[in-house]
């Protein structure tokens, strides 16, 4: 019964999705998770490469998946897989947008063309994509949008100006989305991570005195992992959050709250003994 009642309130069976940057460290897991639940996942990306294993991965542990070799910059590039998947499946679902990209540089180091790439990849994209699948959704009336924003969206590193700025707009646009298509029976909302450990950050995670300074901003003192990104997105995707819209839905362990405390007194500070 209690399987049955899970699977009625969040299962994602049979919903078309459409995901970008799905061949990534975090849309990886998301992919391979959501097909997990019964999703048909249309899994885009411009890595080939990055798309098959993925494909292999996810039909090994027996879930669907199709994939679309996708380059969100460029609007033919988008509308040629959102023709595809739509006459395939005559629907899509759900769309998570999750390509982007980062390059850490000082404000006055920016190139243009690199403040371009980064603002096309992170934001454009996210604005092209929702337009392209849209009038699916509102042929259905029905559909979710789930737009990847980051902790940085709020609280800045340096080195992040534009990757922050463009985060805050992904979260501002997601707002836009929500407010216009609710009446098309769309919702939309952003899922921001906080650090999350991946193959690309892994690097900093082990930096002699970067790891550490990442570590004691966050109140779990330690990266998440994409798999943990994974809970918020289902539920954003399934029918459970009927009434949620025009939200974003921070996973950060504890680092936009404050981080890992200061050196307080108490006698309830943990030693690591029984
Ligand atoms: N890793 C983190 O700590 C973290 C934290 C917060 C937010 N995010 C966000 O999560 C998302 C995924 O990050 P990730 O860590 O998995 O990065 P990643 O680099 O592992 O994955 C990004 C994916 O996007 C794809 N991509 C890049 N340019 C593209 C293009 N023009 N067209 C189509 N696909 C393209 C790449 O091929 C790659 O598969 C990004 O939006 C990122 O900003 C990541």
């Amino acid at each position: 019964m209690i399987a049955e009642n899970l699977e009625k309130l969040f299962s994602l069976e049979n919903k078309v999705v459409l995901m970008t940057g799905a061949a990534g460290g975090i849309g990886r897991e998301l992919a391979k998770g959501m097909a997990g639940i019964g999703a048909i996942m249309c899994a885009c990306d411009i890595s080939e490469k990055g798309l098959k294993s993925l494909d292999e991965e996810i039909k090994a542990e027996g879930g669907e998946c199709h994939t679309f070799v996708m380059n969100v910059t460029d609007q033919a590039s988008i509308q040629a897989a959102v023709d595809a998947i739509g006459e395939k499946f005559g629907r899509i679902d759900v769309l998570v947008n999750v390509a982007g990209i980062n390059k850490r540089e000082g404000i006055m180091d920016v190139l243009e063309e690199t403040y371009d790439r980064i603002m096309d990849i992170n934001l454009k994209s996210v604005f092209m994509v929702s337009r392209a699948v849209a009038p699916l959704m509102m042929k259905q009336h029905k559909g979710s949008i789930i737009n990847i924003g980051s902790h940085n969206a709020t609280a800045m590193l340096g080195g992040c100006s534009v990757y922050g700025a463009t985060k805050s707009g992904v979260v501002a646009l997601t707002r836009s989305m929500a407010v216009e298509w609710a009446e098309w029976g769309i919702r939309a909302n952003a899922v921001s991570p906080g650090h999350i450990l991946t193959p690309l950050t892994q690097v900093t995670w082990d930096h002699p005195t970067r790891g550490d300074y990442l570590r004691d901003r966050i109140a779990m003192r330690r990266p998440g992992t994409p798999e943990e990104i994974l809970g918020i997105v289902v539920l954003l995707a399934s029918d459970a959050s009927s009434y949620m819209s025009g939200s974003n839905y921070v996973v950060d362990g504890g680092c936009l709250c404050g981080g890992a405390p200061w050196d307080f007194d108490s006698a309830y500070r943990y030693k690591g003994e029984e």
